[in-house]
């Protein structure tokens, strides 16, 4: 899609082929609305009380060549009560307004809709909100279909403010969607394409296409020179060799680096400890954690933040076989802490934990770990809400903050419990790999704190939220790259208001 906004002013006779305009309950009609029934003398009123279209959401209409009007299609948009109207009803009319733009295949359309008050949204948001919508409800993954089509229209916003304000969101958006389109299209991909060595070309790719991202990938056989022991455990079933891939993204080498590592299991069978096959063929999605860090990096690229980012992608597969690592085995990570693996199957905290030992080195301002790390995180939370873990409040609070502008949600749950380090003890070793059921996500969080110490770190459970359901089936959502974008534009806020 494309996104522009323009002051218009419609009455030169420019011939537009589409104009989008709300309607309020009760026949209230807005600015624009009213300005377009006086100069076709009440046709719009007239038209709308035949119909009985009163205004609420869901309810629309499309009129072709108005009177003394030169657009040759208006839709008018059911938009409910004016002084109701939310973010969450603002996602019901911008889909219903998509799915007729679908419908009659139109290709460009003036909008008027931004122009309206969203409560507790600021313009800003509103411009940033309707593209994220328009976005996702276009997007398709027809990469193994022969037959189908994807939609593109132009969308002009009318400009009614400060113009500025239009542009910057629309920037932010059009990149951040980007990024989002980007890790969906690699998350969508089955495991047999989107392997661990395919993310690292992927890696390699981005790094080429901007000069300010550079590029280093760990190997087995490097990690199995530094030590990274727990993440050669997990890969050991599969065919399919592990690959780290450490994106470095500098633009600005006054601060000390972010770190974002996504967890990249590009399928999860649960190993020895093999999962049910009801919805085993979900788990390709395990690599959701690394493709919402591509993504992320991908999008900061484009909007040329003023940050130090490393962005890691942890590429492995989980699998049973002869070779497989199994429950009992006892590992010695590359921290030197050990542990006994007591369900193969809580591999993500494995490889993670090695990873987050090696950034060390890199004295990070902020580690933030993105993963599918645990079905207790989608029970506790469903699935709109990702969960965060942290080891500092200023971290989280940033991450909370981000979350909510984004509206892409997290939770805040405790790991400071002493009950909870309670569950990871074993009798033979430093540590259990999965304890016996109670607080999983935390647990599981709490497991990758014992590797953190050094740093402030967060970690962000998106067992729940990295898909969706779209006509019953599973489908990437792309999150939380809008949220991490925020926490990142945060950031550059924030360093020049020092
Ligand atoms: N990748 C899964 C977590 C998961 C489950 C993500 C469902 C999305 C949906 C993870 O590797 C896993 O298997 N975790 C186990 C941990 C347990 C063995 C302690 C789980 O959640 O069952
Ligand atoms: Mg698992
Ligand atoms: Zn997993």
């Amino acid at each position: 899609m494309k996104y522009v906004a323009e002051k218009i002013t419609f009455f030169k006779k420019n011939l537009l082929d589409c104009i989008v305009i709300p309607i309020f309950e009760k026949y209230k009609l807005s600015k624009i609305t009213k300005k377009i029934n006086i100069i076709s003398n009440n046709y719009i009123l007239d038209i709308l009380k035949k119909n009985n279209i009163k205004g609420k959401i869901n309810q629309n209409i499309i009129l072709y060549q108005i009177p003394n009007f030169s657009f040759k299609k208006v839709i008018i948009i059911g938009c409910g009560i004016k002084e109701k109207i939310n973010r969450i009803t603002n996602k019901l009319i911008i889909n219903n307004v998509i799915n007729i733009l679908k419908k009659y295949k139109i290709k460009e359309v003036i909008w008027y809709l931004t122009d309206i008050k969203i409560n507790d949204c600021k313009l800003y948001w509103n411009i940033r909100d309707t593209i994220n919508i328009i976005e996702n409800n276009i997007y398709v993954f027809n990469k193994f279909k022969n037959n189908s089509s994807c939609f593109s229209s132009k969308i002009i916003f009318n400009i009614n403010n400060n113009s500025d304000i239009y542009e910057v969101a629309i920037n932010h958006a059009k990149a951040i969607n980007l990024g989002i389109k980007k890790a969906k299209n690699i998350a969508n991909l089955p495991p047999n394409i989107c392997t661990p060595e395919y993310l690292s070309i992927k890696s390699l790719t981005l790094a080429k296409k901007y000069k300010n991202i550079s590029i280093k990938i760990i190997d087995k056989n490097i990690m199995k020179k530094i030590g990274m022991n727990a993440y050669l455990a997990v890969s050991k079933g599969s065919k399919n060799k592990p690959f780290i891939s450490i994106l470095e993204y500098q633009n600005n080498d006054k601060l000390q680096p972010i770190i974002l590592l996504g967890k990249g299991v590009t399928f999860d069978s649960g190993g020895i400890s093999l999962k049910p096959s009801k919805n085993m063929e979900e788990m390709k999605y395990d690599m959701c954690g690394a493709a919402a860090v591509y993504g992320t990096i991908y999008a900061i690229a484009e909007l040329k933040l003023p940050l130090n980012i490393i962005a890691i992608i942890a590429g492995c597969e989980n699998m049973p076989s002869n070779n497989a690592y199994r429950p009992s085995d006892i590992i010695k990570t590359m921290s030197g802490i050990t542990v006994e693996i007591t369900n193969t199957d809580a591999e993500g905290r494995l490889i993670l934990c090695d990873v987050l030992t090696y950034i060390k080195k890199y004295n990070p301002k902020y580690v933030i770990d993105i993963a599918t790390l645990t079905g207790a995180c989608v029970i506790a939370l469903g699935n709109n809400i990702s969960g965060l873990m942290s080891n500092n409040k200023k971290l989280s609070n940033n991450l909370i903050k981000s979350s909510l502008e984004s509206d892409d949600r997290v939770w805040e749950l405790p790991i400071d419990d002493k009950s909870y380090y309670d569950q990871l003890k074993s009798n033979f070793a430093n540590l259990v790999n999965s304890s016996n059921g109670i607080a999983g996500a935390i647990t599981a969080a709490c497991f990758l704190s014992k590797f953190t110490k050094k740093y402030k770190w967060a970690h962000i459970d998106i067992a729940g939220t990295a898909w969706y359901y779209l006509n019953q089936k599973a489908i990437s959502s792309g999150r939380p790259i809008n949220m991490l974008c925020q926490f990142l534009i945060n950031e550059t806020l924030n360093y020049e208001n020092k």
